[in-house]
């Protein structure tokens, strides 16, 4: 079949790699079909050779087409751009089950980052080369200077590291300062993918106490006296997932003890906190017995897997050969771009976008099931306490088969840490308010 040339405008190659293209988009060329030769095309057609070579060029660059050396031209298996980005696992319903951060203005930002870009042919060379773990040295002065301000501290350059967001530092941790056997404490109710990395690397995890303001200190002595363990994890800005902050009081006891028992502590500050509940870190009240572990997953996108280590500088040398063995070093293409936003002022606006849109959908919380107690972090979770009358995973399993997604809390218990009668309802997994009203209408007529 040969494409027609005639009425299309334009350069006659353009013409012949729209011809194509048309026939291939409306399914007349299927894919795995081999194009004609360039010679045989040229002289069906009645153009020169020179014209189909570049109408091949172009359906090449069109993503149309795939040219085999010595073997021709090949119509390419092509998506839609929608099924192209579609997730594989993509679920019918509302989710309220990930705790996503709310997209606002990220897309501009990226696409502002990767236009500043072009122009800079010295960074976009950088960034393409391997480098050793410590990576590059604006990208480590960026990060210090945006800490230092939000912390008011003076980090020194062997105290910070880049990882692949979160959960990555946190497998590094425990690959480098733990071994098989080893104890780590945690809050009772804990982020769950701590929980599987314990498991995965034969650490043994030992829950302690917590109530509403957080790790409760008597129980960590407990603790700590029965099984002298090695880490205690812990989520002092916004627990994961009651959504508890640690009071002033105990932030203070817990270092005291760690200190008595030679307990490390890991302090995840990768929850969302807005900004006028944000604590200064125990990293820097604490700086020589603490690992801080940040992320911008849930601070900008979830999807430029970027994150941190704020640690003690000994612990600089095992905590580097973990990563290395991780990943060699995490991706200075993705560094640069957190960088951009972190210098442009894209982050703190991000922030502040997400904040607000967090206020409008507490109050859409308030409206159509229950108003938060005071002392709950308004963060992307929201912890709801079932009556004794409704159970926790009969509710979750009802609630899928009315096509809402929730977390029943019994997932995020750590081993004999008992039962609770709760779910985690995430406000940020709707992209829309309409959709969060439309999820917390389901699940009240679930619950009340
Ligand atoms: C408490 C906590 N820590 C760490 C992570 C992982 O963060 P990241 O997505 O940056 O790997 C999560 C993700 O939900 C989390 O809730």
């Amino acid at each position: 079949m040969l494409p027609q040339l005639h009425g299309r405008k334009g350069p006659k190659y353009k013409a012949l790699a729209e011809a194509y293209a048309d026939m291939i988009d409306n399914g007349e060329i299927k894919a795995g079909t081999k194009l004609p030769s360039q010679r045989i095309l040229s002289y069906q057609l009645g153009v020169t050779v020179g014209t189909v070579t570049r109408a091949y060029q172009e359906l090449s660059l069109l993503g149309k087409t795939l040219s085999v050396v010595g073997s021709g031209t090949y119509v390419k298996e092509t998506l839609s751009a929608d099924s192209y980005y579609h997730p594989l696992d993509s679920q019918q319903g509302i989710d309220l089950s990930l705790c996503r951060p709310l997209i606002v203005s990220q897309q501009q930002h990226l696409h502002n980052a990767l236009q500043q870009m072009l122009g800079q042919p010295q960074a976009q060379s950088a960034i393409l080369d391997y480098f050793s773990a410590d990576g590059l040295c604006g990208h480590s002065d960026t990060l210090r200077q945006w800490l230092n301000q939000r912390w008011h501290s003076k980090l020194t350059p062997e105290r910070v590291q880049w990882t692949y967001g979160g959960q990555h530092g946190l497998s590094v941790i425990l690959q480098a300062l733990t071994r098989s056997g080893d104890t780590v404490l945690t809050e009772g109710l804990c982020y769950g993918e701590f929980i599987h990395s314990c498991a995965q690397l034969e650490r043994r995890i030992q829950p302690v106490a917590i109530d509403d303001q957080g790790l409760v200190a008597e129980d960590l002595l407990l603790q700590c006296q029965r099984h002298r363990p090695r880490l205690l994890y812990l989520t002092p800005n916004v627990q994961n997932p009651t959504a508890v902050q640690l009071s002033a009081q105990r932030r203070l006891q817990i270092i005291d003890i760690c200190r008595r028992f030679d307990v490390l502590i890991i302090e995840d500050g990768v929850m969302y906190c807005p900004p006028e509940q944000r604590q200064l870190p125990l990293a820097s009240i604490a700086p020589d017995i603490t690992v801080y572990v940040g992320s911008f997953s849930k601070y900008f996108a979830g999807g430029v897997r970027v994150g941190y280590l704020v640690l003690p500088a000994n612990l600089r040398v095992p905590l580097l050969k973990a990563l290395r063995s991780t990943c060699m070093h995490v991706s200075p293409i993705l560094i640069d771009l957190i960088c951009r936003w972190l210098c442009s002022g894209a982050m703190e606006e991000v922030d502040n976008h997400i904040a607000m849109e967090l206020r409008a959908r507490y109050r859409i919380l308030t409206q159509h099931l229950e108003r938060p107690a005071d002392h709950v972090i308004q963060g992307f979770n929201y912890w709801l306490t079932l009556p004794p009358q409704h159970q926790a995973e009969q509710v979750t399993k009802q609630l899928y088969e009315l096509g809402v997604r929730v977390r029943s809390g019994q997932q995020f218990c750590v081993g004999g840490y008992g039962q609770v009668n709760a779910i985690r309802l995430s406000l940020t997994g709707p992209k829309t308010r309409d959709e969060l009203r439309a999820g917390l209408e389901i699940v009240r007529s679930c619950v009340r």
